[in-house]
């Protein structure tokens, strides 16, 4: 085989109080990365970004060059490689747009070299994509990208890299997405983390646990209800809330709308509403896009469903 294409979705993390562990993979948009093997074994990795917005095409700054330029590593491939990148997910607005890139190299990577690698040790490769856009590993969209669905990245006491466990989401589980159009930060997700709290009150980890627990049950149930219930966080959310114009008037007027909660997509500044069916999507949708437009920033929605992951194209 010369050459190896694959596909990974949009991603939305956190849902509210499981920052960091929670990742659920979006079919709204997708990334798809192709590698071809060229001419010479000096392990030159050339990669073409075809994106609407610039995003570096160095292996070292870009998510699906350090991905590949890992695996390329550890498995002692010195083929030179020309990479494809087409991005669907817009980078830097908490869709999972780097992990979705990442995703694809690392599946595409695999099938190219026939490397028969399980999946969820798939994920610990596209998670060093991480680090190009959030200076660090985070595994709670790679995760979701890369094997669809729910996921909860389980962090065992002792070990450096979370167990990954998937829930197959409610059928009935619909989201929209409000994706304000407002400039963003190079290394955005850096800047959203470092207005985060150092310590919390007891009484907030409370909240926050029990939040995440209802949601963990929720997909376990299948219960649209019972994970909108879940979706309150005290602790993120309020840190992070006034880096996006119009929080407020989106949150109150999605609810008013009929979703069943609303929240931050990952970092933002994105914002995600549960629905149990399409029927009130379009409402909820135009209720965001008037919230974001109260503080005179327009937005594009996008209503989808939950993704089954990356895949081979
Ligand atoms: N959990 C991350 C954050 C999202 O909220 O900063 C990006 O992985």
């Amino acid at each position: 085989m010369k050459s190896c294409a694959a596909s990974a979705p949009s991603s939305t993390a956190n849902l509210g109080p499981g920052y960091d562990v929670f990742g659920l993979a979006l079919d709204a948009l997708q990334d798809i990365v192709k590698i071809t093997k060229a001419a010479g074994k000096d392990g030159r990795i050339d990669i073409t970004m075809f994106s609407d917005v610039k995003i570096p095409a160095e292996a070292e700054s870009n998510s699906a060059g350090l991905v590949i330029k890992r695996m390329a590593k550890e498995f002692g491939i010195g083929d030179n490689l020309k990479v494809e990148v087409r991005k669907g997910v817009p980078a830097g607005y908490g869709m999972g747009s780097s992990a979705a890139s990442a995703a694809a190299a690392a599946v595409a990577f695999n099938r190219l070299y026939n490397l028969k690698i399980p999946k969820n040790k798939l994920v610990e490769y596209a998670a060093e994509g991480e680090i190009a856009s959030a200076g660090a590993k985070h595994y709670d969209n790679v995760s979701a990208s890369l094997l669809g669905g729910f996921i909860v990245s389980s962090i065992l006491p002792g070990k450096q890299v979370p167990e990954f466990i998937r829930i197959e989401p409610p059928k009935d589980l619909v989201l929209v997405v409000a994706v304000p159009s407002i400039p963003v930060p190079a290394k955005k997700t850096e800047v959203a983390r470092s207005v985060l709290p150092k310590e919390v009150p007891l009484k907030s980890v409370v909240h926050n646990v029990s939040g995440a627990s209802t949601i963990v049950a929720g997909f376990a149930l299948k219960d649209v209800d019972v994970i909108a219930r879940g979706i309150n966080d005290v602790i993120v959310e309020p840190a992070r809330k006034h880096l996006i114009p119009g929080y407020d008037s989106v949150r109150s007027h999605a609810l008013e709308a009929g979703a069943l909660a609303v929240t931050i997509s990952g970092a933002g500044p994105s914002m995600i509403a549960f629905l149990k069916t399409s029927k009130k999507a379009k409402k909820v949708a135009a209720a965001m896009a008037a919230g974001f437009k109260e503080a005179g920033v327009q937005c594009r929605t996008f209503t989808c469903r939950p993704s089954n992951g990356s895949r081979v194209v």
